[in-house]
């Protein structure tokens, strides 16, 4: 028996008590000790106004250094945001695409890489190639290699971690094959970052973009851009407001009246950043990890690996079910997807909630269920969401 306290783990997270949580992968819930003082901070900045401004800045400060401790970069290298898509967009606007050299994506990206592509594909004159991630770590290296030796490409934007079937992917060997033909690489981070130790040194990669409000179970609508220091003068930002340019704005510059445009943007990842912002949010990302890590970061990911690994052993033992996500936990995580023959994934998730209450989530292609298995997940979960599976298999 493992003597990961999970029962008491999810004694501070009240939904838990009457819902069988398996959604983590969209958003993860917050647990009571956190949302305590995540409500305390809002109060304090609401009602106080500019009084309260140092606490919500500090929490804001407290944020950033906890993502930057998260995935070993330096505090200046990161960029708060709302979220991940807004982190790809960041980049996508702001870099200086040369012309006829396109971009590499994959076959199994979100939205929030889909669409800022897409936008960017009607300025940029180079194509974007598809790279497929349903092989072997080999198939999709040598997959990329051709795609690099086929085009020329500016940036790559690739999920650590595909949020359709949970596979992971061989990022650090990915990142460094970009960067040996030239090729800059954005790691989408929304499903990794919290999961699983996250190096972007060790990585490599240019920009990673991430959330809080996943795998960290933070507050939503908190997120993070990582730009390596090298790659911060690349990125010329489509906007400006006060806070985002060095030195900051002085009146005396711009009187009488005049309009001057000889500034700087800001030497790090802040320049991104400006005007008022939901600084008294971010606190509770920190407050988040720091929770998390004091269960430790080791023991949360061997709990997940087993869990989900009872899940991949019970789906795969159903004949009618196809297991989607790789069993090995080198190229998993917590993320589970499966399909049932004869079924239409979407319907199969609207059953699960509707007659069984277990939250999780459809996926278009395949046409599947994605069951996010979390710090906070036990057998019991598990047990529950195949008892139900069995039941609308028998009906
Ligand atoms: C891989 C991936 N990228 C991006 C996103 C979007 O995240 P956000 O809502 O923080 O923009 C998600 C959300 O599900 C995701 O799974």
């Amino acid at each position: 028996m493992s003597s990961y306290p999970v029962d008491e783990i999810r004694r501070d997270y009240r939904a838990l008590h009457d819902l069988c949580y398996l959604n983590t992968g969209t958003v993860g819930i917050m647990s009571e000790p956190v949302l305590k003082k995540h409500l305390e901070r809002i109060a304090s900045y609401e009602r106080s106004g500019h009084f309260g401004e140092q606490l919500a800045r500090s929490g804001y400060e407290y944020a950033r250094n906890a993502f930057a401790g998260l995935i070993n970069s330096s505090p200046d290298e990161v960029t708060l945001t709302r979220n991940a898509s807004d982190g790809v967009n960041y980049v996508l606007a702001s870099l200086n695409i040369p012309a006829n050299a396109g971009f590499i994506t994959t076959d199994q990206e979100h939205p929030a890489v889909l669409l800022p592509l897409s936008l960017a594909s009607r300025s940029a004159s180079g194509s974007i190639g598809m790279l497929s991630i349903s092989g072997s770590d080999d198939e999709i290296l040598s997959a990329l290699r051709s795609l690099l030796e086929d085009r020329a490409t500016h940036l790559a934007i690739i999920s650590h971690v595909s949020c359709e079937t949970g596979r992971r992917l061989p990022i650090k060997e990915i990142c460094a094959l970009c960067r040996d033909h030239g090729v800059l690489t954005l790691v989408d981070g929304a499903q990794s970052v919290g999961q699983f130790t996250v190096d972007v040194n060790d990585i490599g990669c240019d920009f990673m973009t991430g959330n809080g409000h996943k795998w960290l179970c933070g507050p939503k609508g908190t997120g993070f851009l990582y730009i390596n220091r090298e790659r911060v003068s690349e990125l010329n930002p489509p906007y400006v407001g006060d806070g985002s340019i060095d030195p900051r704005f002085d009146r005396a510059k711009f009187m009488p009246g005049a309009i001057v445009n000889d500034w700087e943007f800001r030497s790090d990842a802040q320049r991104f950043e400006f005007g008022t912002r939901n600084w008294h949010l971010y606190g509770g990302v920190a407050d988040a990890v720091d929770q998390l890590a004091g269960w430790g970061w080791n023991e949360i990911q061997q709990h997940v690996s087993r869990i989900s690994s009872v899940l991949k052993a019970e789906l795969g033992d159903r004949a009618a079910v196809t297991v989607h996500t790789p069993d090995d936990w080198a190229a998993s995580c917590g993320l589970v997807t499966f399909s049932v023959a004869g079924q239409d994934g979407a319907k199969l998730s609207e059953r699960l909630w509707n007659e069984h209450n277990i939250v999780q989530r459809r996926v278009q292609v395949p046409s599947a269920v994605r069951i996010s298995c979390a710090h906070y997940t036990n057998e019991a979960d598990i047990q529950k969401c195949l008892t139900a599976l069995d039941t609308i298999l028998a009906s």
